[in-house]
């Protein structure tokens, strides 16, 4: 990374910021509606802001599953088009990775747009496995009509390797 970047948690005063480039990060696709303010206020313990030189250029959003303890969901992820392949979508993805292995969770999901070919290469790049759809295009598995009708999804599965239970140093008594 280069000198000047860091990573720290999302704020909700991050929102306005977020909110006013999302669809142009996004290639012109209206996504704002999927990111209410409400996950700046509430998941910012998982969630991240990437600055430059105090320009937020990459976040992501995410949170530790309510319902399925063993998960953890990425909802959005998203780097300034002329800041990617620098790596930042990755440390923001281990940053995330770990914060979920502190709190015990094993499996992280996510799901994309079948037509973002970008985001399938590099959620297999993280380690990401597609699970299995009633449906395949262009030889990507999908799930039809996931998010209501017309919205086909691409959905994600990471197993976290389980963080290790046993000592680092055994003591002779043990
Ligand atoms: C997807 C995105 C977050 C990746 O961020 P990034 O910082 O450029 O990615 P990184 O530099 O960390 O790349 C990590 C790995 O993924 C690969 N990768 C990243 N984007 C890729 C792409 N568009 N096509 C193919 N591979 C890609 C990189 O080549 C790298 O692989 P390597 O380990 O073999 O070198 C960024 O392209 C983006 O913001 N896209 C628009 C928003 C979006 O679609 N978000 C995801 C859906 S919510």
């Amino acid at each position: 990374m280069t000198t000047g970047t860091q990573i720290r948690p999302l704020r909700p005063s991050d929102y306005e910021i977020v909110i006013a480039i999302i669809d142009e990060w996004w290639g012109g696709r209206h996504m704002a509606d999927m990111l209410p303010r409400l996950f700046f206020e509430h998941f910012s313990d998982t969630s991240f802001a990437v600055e430059q030189d105090g320009s937020l250029v990459g976040f992501l959003v995410g949170f530790l599953s309510q319902s399925r303890p063993a998960e953890a969901y990425i909802h959005f992820v998203g780097v300034h088009p002329e800041h990617r392949g620098q790596r930042l979508g990755q440390r923001m993805y281990e940053g995330f990775f770990n914060v979920a292995r502190i709190h015990g969770r094993t499996i992280v999901r996510a799901v994309t747009s079948p037509v973002n070919t970008g985001s399938i290469a590099f959620h297999a790049r993280m380690g990401f496995l597609v699970e299995s759809g009633q449906a395949a295009r262009d030889g990507v598995q999908i799930a039809p009509g996931y998010d209501g009708a017309g919205q086909d999804r691409v959905r994600f599965v990471k197993y976290l390797p389980e963080s290790r239970s046993e000592p680092l140093i055994s003591s002779p008594n043990t």
